[in-house]
């Protein structure tokens, strides 16, 4: 069921059920993350193996206490001017956070999200709540109510709708070692908003075959149609059917996505997904992406294609 009832979403959680909530950046599949029965729900729901950790998302940064160890200072610094908003913590956790939701990892990532109905849903809740994108494993993620209905629909018992994300790219994943902050997802929080506030950052985002932040597995996010990067121009008298998903331009195809005619990269990244999925349900042979210019938000655009022209 679809509907915009903070009251009927808390009464399915709190029964250890799942609903998809709202926020900034794409829909998360959330539950209890204090519950273990609700936990292994989210997992078995988006068919997600057990060793990719969850995030746990809750109304206020300073009320962490109880769910991390500790706050290093440029954790504190980013908390305060940057949530709520597209930003992930990993800190060391407390035992209060069950081991399922972290695979096992002594750090949970935290966030707080910046979308009315779910911070209000969240603040109503005693219990945070753990949530991934709500989307298949590997799928790509929700931006609207419609899209988890049409993936997830038929498995969980509420969808709780707040229209459209605003930021439509996952948040930006930061960690922290002594004083260096380290990035290890490039998401809706440009790198360079966070340097603005704390000084240099590592990207450490293509770490290795155990990476950190899973979710950068090579192939993620993708399209069920073969997908592959635009470098320059078309292909030539190709029989095939083609799509493109575009920056700016108009290549003047039948199948074509431009993410913002103007160019703004804010735009750009709330259709994306949307763009992407709609291309897919065409059945073409093929899609042709382009890249943006990689900085602002065309950095975490950028790294999605990447990842769904991915084999
Ligand atoms: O914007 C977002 O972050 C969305 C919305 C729903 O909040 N959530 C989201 O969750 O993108 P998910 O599960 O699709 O991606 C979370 C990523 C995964 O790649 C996971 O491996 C990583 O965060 N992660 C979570 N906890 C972690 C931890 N303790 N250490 C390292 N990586 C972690
Ligand atoms: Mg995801």
């Amino acid at each position: 069921m679809i509907g915009s009832d903070i009251s009927q979403a808390k009464a399915f959680l709190e029964a250890g059920e799942l609903v998809a909530v709202p926020t900034e950046t794409v829909y998360g599949l959330a539950g209890n993350a204090l519950n273990t029965e609700a936990v292994l729900s989210i997992f078995r729901v988006k068919n997600r193996p057990a060793f990719d950790p969850l995030i746990v998302h809750t109304h206020s940064f300073d009320a962490l206490g109880q769910w991390v160890r500790e706050v290093p200072e440029k954790a504190r610094l980013l908390g305060q001017k940057l949530t709520p908003g597209p930003i992930t913590f990993l800190l060391p956790r407390t035992a209060a956070i069950p081991d399922l939701v972290t695979s096992g990892l002594d750090t949970v990532g935290i966030r707080i999200p910046n979308h009315p109905l779910t911070l209000e849903l969240l603040k109503t809740l005693d219990f945070p709540l753990a949530a991934p994108s709500a989307n298949p494993f590997g799928y790509i993620s929700p931006t609207t109510a419609a899209h988890v209905e049409q993936q997830l629909g038929d498995k969980i018992p509420y969808i709780l709708d707040g229209g459209p994300c605003e930021v439509g790219v996952e948040s930006t994943i930061v960690g922290f070692e002594g004083d260096q902050v380290i990035v290890y997802r490039k998401g809706g929080t440009p790198v360079e908003v966070i340097e603005a506030i704390v000084g240099p950052v590592e990207v450490r985002t293509h770490s290795s075959s155990n990476p950190k932040a899973p979710g950068m597995l090579k192939s993620h996010y993708a399209p069920r149609t073969p997908l592959s990067l635009l470098r320059d121009e078309l292909p030539e008298n190709t029989t095939r059917a083609v799509g493109v998903l575009s920056f700016q331009r108009d290549y003047g195809l039948a199948h074509q996505e431009i993410l913002s005619p103007s160019g703004d990269f804010a735009e750009a990244a709330r259709n994306l997904f949307a763009a992407m999925r709609r291309l897919d349900a065409l059945g073409l042979d093929h899609i042709y992406a382009e890249l943006l210019p990689e900085k602002d938000l065309g950095v975490a655009i950028n790294d999605r294609i990447r990842r769904a022209a991915a084999e």
